[in-house]
């Protein structure tokens, strides 16, 4: 059986990744420190698959750990890389911290892929490298622009390792997905988003407000140049998400891409507001969610939402999962986390 090693895999779109690997007839080795995740995430796995995941608690720092991995799993394929920061906010107080995470651990990923024989990456990357785009929706060869955060910085930087080192004439070639806004957990509320400490991203703050974790949200902004002044962001549910990771890795496992490197938006092609987002979630739920309009946050962009056409006819993805479906499944998640 063809084995892929998933760095980041306890994590929150790492997790829902090794179940729609395993469903698709592929072996999962998760690479994972621990320290923005939870083991017990293995057992949500292993209940939902049937099938229990390698587990090898390696942070990616560790290169010669992580060549451990590879020869103890000599039928490791192909890496998905989601081991990384993701606080936009923190990165701003801890630049260095998410330089050295996020660019090392990339760095030691490829070196000890390279060394070991095993040329097929998807990684991770980020709508945040466009920045706020001149065109929406956005499409993948639209300008990246200057990064509003470390956090977006090191995403942009990754990009170009990854594309330097494949152009090169390096054993590697490339799948980069530009994720949209991932939300939702997995329908079988085994696994979902575990938000550590006050959440900073908008859907797992809704729920912990909904459940009474948290007095009121607070929507940032009713200025903008939208229709109803909030934010408009494309919000992707993360099953959706993990799938076009599994074809993302069958592309490249059946040589079938048309470059070495290729990158992906991954969206659902609609964009919807904060002020949206919150009605929707109280008509689906039925929950009366408190929230006031609080000031802009530093560093939010206006308006993204995806182009998907690239990802729907190349790869064959197309996002399925309504808005509706996806914040309820956030919502069970929640009840199921707070028992
Ligand atoms: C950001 C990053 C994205 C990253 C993601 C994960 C940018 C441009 N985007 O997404 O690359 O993958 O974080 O950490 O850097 N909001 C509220 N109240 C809240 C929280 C959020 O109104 O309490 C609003 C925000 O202003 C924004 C929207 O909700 O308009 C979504 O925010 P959030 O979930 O934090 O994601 P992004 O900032 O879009």
């Amino acid at each position: 059986m063809k084995s892929i090693l998933v760095t980041g895999g306890t994590g929150y779109i790492g997790s829902h990744t090794v179940v729609e690997l395993q469903q698709a007839g592929f072996e999962a080795v998760i690479v994972d420190n621990l320290s923005n995740s939870d083991r017990s995430v293995i057992d949500g796995i292993t209940r939902i698959t049937g099938i229990r995941p390698h587990f090898e608690q390696v942070d990616c720092l560790d290169d010669k750990k992580l060549s451990d991995v590879f020869r103890k799993h000599p039928d490791i394929k192909a890496v998905i890389h989601f081991a990384a920061s993701k606080a936009v906010g923190e990165s701003v107080q801890k630049p260095l911290l998410y330089y050295r995470n996020n660019l090392q651990s990339l760095l030691n990923v490829i070196e000890v892929m390279t060394a070991q024989g095993v040329p097929s990456l998807v990684f991770s990357s980020s709508c945040t490298v466009y920045g706020q785009p001149d065109v929406l929706p956005v499409t993948e060869d639209a300008p990246v622009k200057a990064a509003m955060s470390p956090y977006g910085n090191t995403k942009q930087i990754s990009e170009e390792i990854i594309r330097d080192i494949v152009y090169s004439g390096a054993p590697l070639k490339s799948i980069l997905l530009r994720y949209f806004n991932p939300i939702g957990a997995h329908p079988s509320a085994e696994i979902g988003e575990l938000p550590n400490g006050v959440p900073q991203n908008l859907v797992p703050f809704i729920t912990q407000t909904a459940i009474g974790l948290r007095p009121v949200l607070q929507v940032f902004g009713n200025d903008y140049h939208t229709p109803d002044g909030s934010c408009i962001r494309d919000y992707i549910n993360v099953v959706d998400l993990a799938k076009a990771h599994v074809v993302a890795i069958q592309r490249l496992l059946q040589e079938k891409a048309d470059a070495p490197v290729e990158t992906f938006n991954i969206g659902t092609g609609r964009g919807l507001s904060v002020l949206e987002l919150v009605d929707t979630f109280q008509k689906v739920t039925g929950v009366a969610l408190p929230y006031r309009i609080a000031a802009r946050r530093e560093g939010d962009i206006e308006q993204v939402w995806a182009d998907p056409h690239k990802a729907n006819t190349v790869l064959g993805w197309t996002a399925k999962e309504t808005i509706e479906d996806t914040l309820l499944s956030a919502w069970r998640w929640q009840l199921v986390v707070n028992g």
